[in-house]
């Protein structure tokens, strides 16, 4: 049969590049194996009692919702004893997690949104889990320090994301483009679905929260209206598409094309989104599958982070329909 698994895929992939290690396709591993356990509350969350919100608030100033809590806890657990990490950072942790020494400890560094989207968890809307993988500067040994961890996307060594949607499908890359697979839930695996994914150089949809139209600046409001007074390459308007969950919204920005937009504002002066753990593993993902990914002004893998927890304002999405947005903030700016 042609069913190409995920481990097959991995295993393949590591034939070809020199610097692919077991050390990292065991991390990928068991990476995987994090999702398809979330993958499985998640499903379940409505009977489990599990919906809602826990009553405290996460580092980021957020709700924290069960689920949030759940899948943080699930990556953590497993990640930390698969013998490949030396430290994690994750959206909902305010400091670096450093491996225990009871645990056996590698040369990567993780860093993950444990659930992206968690305000559509109670409304059976998709969600996900990104992630971005650093490798330890070399040389280096013993307790992991910030300025290790610090590195901007460009040093990524994969990067992706497990979206919980109508089916759970993994989108990876480690730097031979982008690939899908689909949980095939009678079998517990992830198949080959979608190889070699690119994003086309113009699309059709443009997605951001236009309720903040109020704090945008003249500049934001401008891009924005160009999307909404366009035209595509069809000849027809832009759609707008708005899911509200990144993840999402990237997912289907990969596939058709087009822009996702979370610009700076009067209220949030660097956007909303986390540049180590939500824009730069999708910024990797976009430019390797042929996209392009910006604040605004440059490109975002070229950010140097200042804080784990860093926010950054994102443009990303097609090569062209993000050269609008940076040639509008170049006029504004000039
Ligand atoms: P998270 O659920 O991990 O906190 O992330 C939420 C993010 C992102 O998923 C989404 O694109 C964005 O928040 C939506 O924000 P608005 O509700 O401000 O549009
Ligand atoms: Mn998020
Ligand atoms: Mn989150």
């Amino acid at each position: 049969m042609a069913d190409i698994t995920v481990t097959e895929h991995l295993l393949l992939h590591q034939k070809r590049t020199p610097q692919a290690t077991g050390q990292f396709t065991g991390l990928l591993y068991d990476l995987i194996l994090s999702g398809k356990s979330i993958s499985r509350r998640i499903n379940k969350a409505g009977l489990l009692d599990i919906l809602g919100g826990t009553g405290e608030v996460n580092v980021q100033g957020e709700n924290v919702q069960k689920l949030d809590s759940i899948a943080n806890r699930i990556m953590l657990y497993r990640m930390e004893r698969c013998g490949a990490l030396c430290a994690m950072g994750s959206e909902e942790e305010a400091d670096l997690v450093r491996v225990r020494s009871e645990f056996p400890r590698g040369d990567y560094i993780l860093i993950f949104d444990p659930l992206d989207g968690s305000s559509n968890i109670d409304v059976n809307i998709n969600v996900g889990t990104i992630f971005s993988i650093l490798r330890r500067p070399e040389g280096r040994s013993g307790e992991v320090s910030m300025d290790e961890v610090l590195q901007p996307g460009l040093k990524q060594v994969g990067a992706g994301y497990i979206l919980y949607g109508p089916a759970t499908m993994l989108v990876l890359s480690t730097g031979q483009g982008v690939h899908g697979f689909t949980l095939d839930p009678g079998v517990g695996e992830f198949l080959l679905s979608h190889p070699d994914m690119r994003i086309p150089e113009q699309g059709h949809m443009y997605s951001v929260n236009g309720g903040n139209w109020k704090y945008w600046d003249e500049a934001t409001r401008e891009a924005v209206s160009w999307f909404r007074t366009s035209e595509t390459p069809a000849g027809k308007p832009y759609s707008a598409r708005y899911v509200g969950a990144l993840v999402a919204d990237f997912h289907r920005t990969l596939i058709y094309g087009g822009i996702y937009m979370y610009p700076p504002d009067a209220k949030k002066p660097n956007g909303k989104l986390r540049l180590m753990c939500e824009a730069n593993p999708l910024a990797f993902l976009a430019e390797q599958a042929g996209g392009k990914a910006s604040d605004g002004y440059g490109r975002i893998l070229e950010r140097v982070p200042d804080k784990l927890h860093a926010r950054t304002p994102l443009f990303i999405g097609s090569v062209k329909d993000v050269e609008a947005v940076e040639k509008i903030y170049a006029r504004h700016r000039a």
